[in-house]
């Protein structure tokens, strides 16, 4: 960040805590959205010990901080220290922004629905279609969620870890009391068949992050066809292998930058209670990670 090119008497403090923070796109993001509409508001990565982390969220209320986001790994140890958490953030078990309502600390999870944002940008709508998630960590288990709040129609999740898969799926029926979701193994048998009936699917795993782009995508490319629409939440390269197959196979893709760009732009709505520049958002993004591989 070049401070010489920021005013130091802003008012408004906002935040990442995570360990590290280095490499997150979060500030340079927030700062260009708050400068283009002109908002005193400054976004300050802070790199936050575990061990540290109940003394860090005190400090929001302490210092008067409007709010932050939480990364790895905080999301899901920060909770007993929130006054108060959102339906879908208890829901997923994990929070990734907080908002300070005049010294009441609340806790968001912004990652499931900023997806189905950066879906919806691009024309698709998820209610009654039917949706496969590789993946059941922490970002599987926020889009999983939201699907299921959104009234998708049929929900797989497949992993390499099949129980986590299954897990995944016995608390979204739980919770959620829905029957429509189900775990596929990687092997199972007639995925070819499910796949056929598929408008979306998601990888939610980081194959094919830079540095290592040139590796074949975790699903069988013979199985992508051209209707649905293939998303990879990996946005470092903005368009993966994964992505790169699809749209030879005349599928629809979308980048998993829409996500990073539309979780930030909600928690960024939350904390100013202005609308998001979302293309100068997606712009600096994009800009950053093509500085930053050099
Ligand atoms: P995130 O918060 O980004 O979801 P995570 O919670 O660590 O990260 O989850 C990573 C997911 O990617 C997991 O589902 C993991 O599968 P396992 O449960 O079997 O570990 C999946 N994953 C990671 N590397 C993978 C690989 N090389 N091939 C297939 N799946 C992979």
């Amino acid at each position: 960040m070049d401070l010489s090119q920021i005013d130091l008497m802003k008012k408004e403090l906002v935040g990442l805590f995570g360990y590290p923070v280095e490499h997150s796109l979060s500030p340079v993001m927030h700062n260009a959205a708050f400068s283009k509409l002109d908002l005193d508001y400054l976004y300050l990565p802070f790199e936050v010990d575990p061990d540290n982390l109940k003394a860090a969220v005190e400090g929001i209320k302490g210092l008067g901080l409007q709010g932050v986001n939480l990364t790895i790994p905080h999301k899901k140890a920060v909770i007993p220290y929130l006054d108060e958490v959102s339906r879908e953030a208890e829901l997923i078990g994990a929070v990734n922004t907080i908002k300070n309502e005049s010294g009441k600390l609340v806790g968001y999870n912004t990652d499931g629905r900023g997806f189905v944002r950066s879906l919806a940008e691009e024309n698709f709508e998820l209610h009654n279609k039917n949706a496969l998630i590789i993946g059941a960590g922490g970002a599987a288990r926020a889009i999983a969620f939201q699907f299921g709040l959104e009234g998708v129609h049929e929900l797989y999740i497949t992993n390499r870890t099949l129980e986590k898969a299954k897990n995944l799926v016995c608390d979204i029926e739980e919770k959620l009391e829905l029957k429509n979701v189900q775990a596929l193994s990687f092997k199972t048998k007639n995925l070819k068949e499910i796949i056929t009936e598929i408008d979306l699917l998601v990888d939610t795993t980081p194959v094919g992050m830079y540095p290592n782009f040139e590796v074949e995508p975790v699903i069988d490319p013979s199985l992508i066809h051209q209707n649905m629409v293939v998303s990879d939440l990996v946005y470092n390269p903005v368009k993966t292998s994964l992505l790169r197959t699809a749209n030879k196979k005349g599928a629809k893709i979308v980048s998993g930058l829409g996500m990073l760009v539309h979780q930030g732009a909600i928690a960024f709505e939350l904390w100013t209670e202005k609308k998001a520049p979302i293309k100068l958002m997606s712009e600096v993004i994009k800009d950053e990670i093509e500085n930053n591989k050099n």
